[in-house]
């Protein structure tokens, strides 16, 4: 390393979101909104799911599970976010930050498997409905989750140990407003090849093979109902893979439109909008996608809450 008397750094500043001062306010209530709006909304899915004995099937299995993991994604960026933007200097130790890093990364994983293990069940649901019950026993669903995991915690702690040898000294601002790995990386002053190496690698077996996952088995769904054309059929395969592939697209898409569009100079805006819609969107959405199309959800909703009705309202 070149310089003598560099201090290491022991707090980067997280600038926040590009927004004017003035605009600080509302977007302030706005993500505010949003984020109560995550924790409400994933809350409700998880204690509906335990309490409805209806629910207790696989596929609402999961769901729970992604909606824990959509709660907490959110809550590793969010809340911080909200404080930085009330405080003078939004700065955040060098420990906090690897932390952020270590679980923004685990929660993302996480999420990421979720939704393969989750089209692995309705393939299963639909290509081999008489031997469901025996595929997806309660052994099998628990070792896919906790495969997903231990997997997830590999590779968040891949990057965040790769990440801890690196030295920062010069530059702590951090053009972003959580501690994002490509974002540090740019203001690491040794070197990062192995980083971008192993980011490249891991990205692409990361997302790349469960994307195709999950496409193949979307196909062997559509051709084995296209086998045996009916309409009650094709509605039915439909309203149960519909949310899945709402919200396989809205998670992937934002992720692939990230990292596979090419980045020009400017592209910090973009690259925070991006971030934005799925750290702050979509854990948002995927419990009204879920909810609102399904109908054994709405009516797990009224036989939780109009349980103890008829007795209070006579
Ligand atoms: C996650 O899934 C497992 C296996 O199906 C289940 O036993 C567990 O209760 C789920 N966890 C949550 C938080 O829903």
């Amino acid at each position: 390393m070149p310089g003598k008397n560099q201090t290491i750094i022991s707090e980067f500043i997280l600038l926040g979101l590009p927004i004017d001062p003035e605009q600080q306010n509302l977007f302030y209530a706005l993500f505010l909104a949003m984020y109560l709006t995550t924790v409400l909304g994933n809350l409700t899915i998880i204690m509906l799911i335990r309490l409805d004995s209806h629910l207790h099937t696989p596929m609402y299995l999961f769901l729970s599970n992604l909606s824990f993991s959509d709660l907490c994604f959110s809550s590793v960026t969010v809340p911080k976010l909200l404080q930085n933007m009330q405080s003078q200097v939004p700065s955040i130790p060098y420990a906090g930050c690897l932390t952020q890093m270590y679980f923004f990364l685990f929660f993302g994983g996480l999420e990421n498997f979720l939704l393969v293990v989750m089209a692995y069940d309705r393939f299963v649901a639909i290509c081999f409905p008489l031997h469901y019950t025996t595929i997806m026993n309660p052994q099998r669903c628990l070792s896919l989750v906790a495969l997903s995991w231990v997997l997830s915690t590999f590779q968040a702690m891949l990057h965040t140990l790769l990440m801890a040898r690196l030295c920062f000294c010069a530059d702590n601002v951090i053009l972003h407003f959580f501690c994002d790995m490509s974002a540090l990386l740019k203001l690491a002053c040794s070197d990062t090849q192995v980083n971008e190496l192993v980011i490249f690698v891991m990205g692409g077996l990361i997302l790349v093979i469960p994307f195709l996952l999950i496409i193949v088995s979307y196909v062997r769904i559509v051709s084995s109902i296209l086998k045996v054309p009916s309409i009650r059929g094709i509605c039915k395969a439909f309203s149960t893979c519909g949310s899945h592939l709402s919200v396989v697209s809205l998670f992937y898409g934002t992720i692939i439109g990230l990292y596979l569009c090419p980045s020009s100079d400017n592209s910090t805006i973009k690259e925070t909008v991006m971030a934005v819609m799925y750290t702050v969107v979509t854990p948002m959405l995927n419990p009204f996608i879920y909810s609102l199309r399904n109908r054994h959800m709405k009516g797990a909703l009224e036989r939780v809450f109009c349980k103890r009705k008829p007795l209070s309202f006579l």
